[in-house]
């Protein structure tokens, strides 16, 4: 049985404990542990699973194997650290770390230890849609459309954070539908939604390049209010496909598959001493995107990654 703890339990936190718990039979994995700094959000945890008032306790507890590591962003890097520091698996939400910089000390620390520890939470990677549209025999991808689209954003949210929070899971797709890397990037402003409170611009209009010449535009648009929906079209050299997903009302429902799937091979890789799905290196890369376009979008110039 791997023993799992989880540090944070707000709405992804707790969405995850439910997941671990509906996979438990064919993972062989339990929740042990769990550690969020509000007690209140503990209260998520069935009454068998320990509570701990301290994530670095949990971290280094004798009866947790893994950690899965759903806090707010700005904890992301202290906790990881701690889990390589313990020698201890862990999935760590996305994004690895909110700078570079931050990732780049996680992957130092990790090559210091001389193994791959470190999972990153982009599920996209096991959603069936995403997976076809990788998978379609269409010959080399030209041109990808890309759509990311909420149904409203928490008031006031910074601009910043359309591309940080949302457009962060379009670059780790992108690169991994296309195997590149993505060289450049320019951030477009069109008119607002006057539903974007506090000066918020939305939607956002993102276009990247590829190493290999791939151009993806991406729309951002976190007050649609009609619904989630995200798309994606690849157009090839022999035809095009999308992920043909409606529209829903929720991510975690749109994305349950995904979430199934991403606990399921992170559980069986911590069993093989493997890291699968997105590595410390792709939280660094989508970062790196993150940062060049939020150059972009106080210069209102394109900018290299
Ligand atoms: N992969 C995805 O699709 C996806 C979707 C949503 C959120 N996320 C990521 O999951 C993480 C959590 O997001 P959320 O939407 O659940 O946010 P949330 O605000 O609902 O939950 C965050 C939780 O972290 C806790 N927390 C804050 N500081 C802490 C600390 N120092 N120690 C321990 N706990 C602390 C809070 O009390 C809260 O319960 C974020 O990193 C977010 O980017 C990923």
């Amino acid at each position: 049985v791997t023993r799992v703890g989880v540090i944070g339990l707000g709405v992804m936190g707790a969405d995850h404990l439910r997941t671990l718990s509906a996979i438990a039979e064919v993972t062989g994995a339990e929740v042990t542990a769990v550690h969020d700094i509000d007690p209140a959000r503990m209260e998520v945890a069935p009454g068998n699973i320990k509570r701990y008032g301290d994530g670095f306790a949990l971290i280094g507890s004798p009866d947790v194997d893994a950690v899965l590591i759903a806090s707010a962003d700005a904890t992301h890097e202290e906790f990881v650290l701690a889990c390589l520091d313990a020698g201890r698996p862990v999935l760590c939400e996305k994004p690895l770390a909110p700078t570079a910089d931050a990732c780049r000390r996680i992957i130092a620390a990790q090559e210091r230890l001389g193994r791959e520890l470190v999972t990153v939470g982009f599920m996209r990677r096991y959603d069936p849609g995403y997976l076809r549209l990788k998978e379609a025999d269409l010959g080399a991808t030209l041109l990808l459309h890309c759509r990311h689209r909420n149904a409203a954003s928490p008031p006031g949210w910074p601009t910043e954070y359309l591309i940080i929070s949302s457009a962060v899971h379009e670059f780790d797709t992108i690169r991994w539908l296309t195997g590149d890397e993505i060289v450049s990037v320019a951030a477009y402003v069109p008119r607002s939604t006057s539903y974007a409170s506090g000066g918020t611009s939305d939607p956002l209009l993102l276009v990247v390049r590829t190493t290999s010449g791939v151009v993806a535009d991406i729309e951002v648009f976190v007050n649609a209010r009609y619904g989630y929906d995200v798309r994606c079209e690849r157009v090839a050299e022999r035809g095009v496909a999308d992920l043909g997903s409606p529209p829903g009302t929720d991510w975690r429902d749109r994305f349950a598959d995904a979430y199934r799937a991403e606990l399921t091979d992170w559980l069986a890789g911590v069993r093989t001493g493997e890291v699968r799905g997105a590595t410390a290196g792709d939280g660094l890369a989508a970062q790196l995107v993150c940062d060049a376009a939020i150059r972009s979008l106080h210069t209102g110039k394109p900018a290299d990654v």
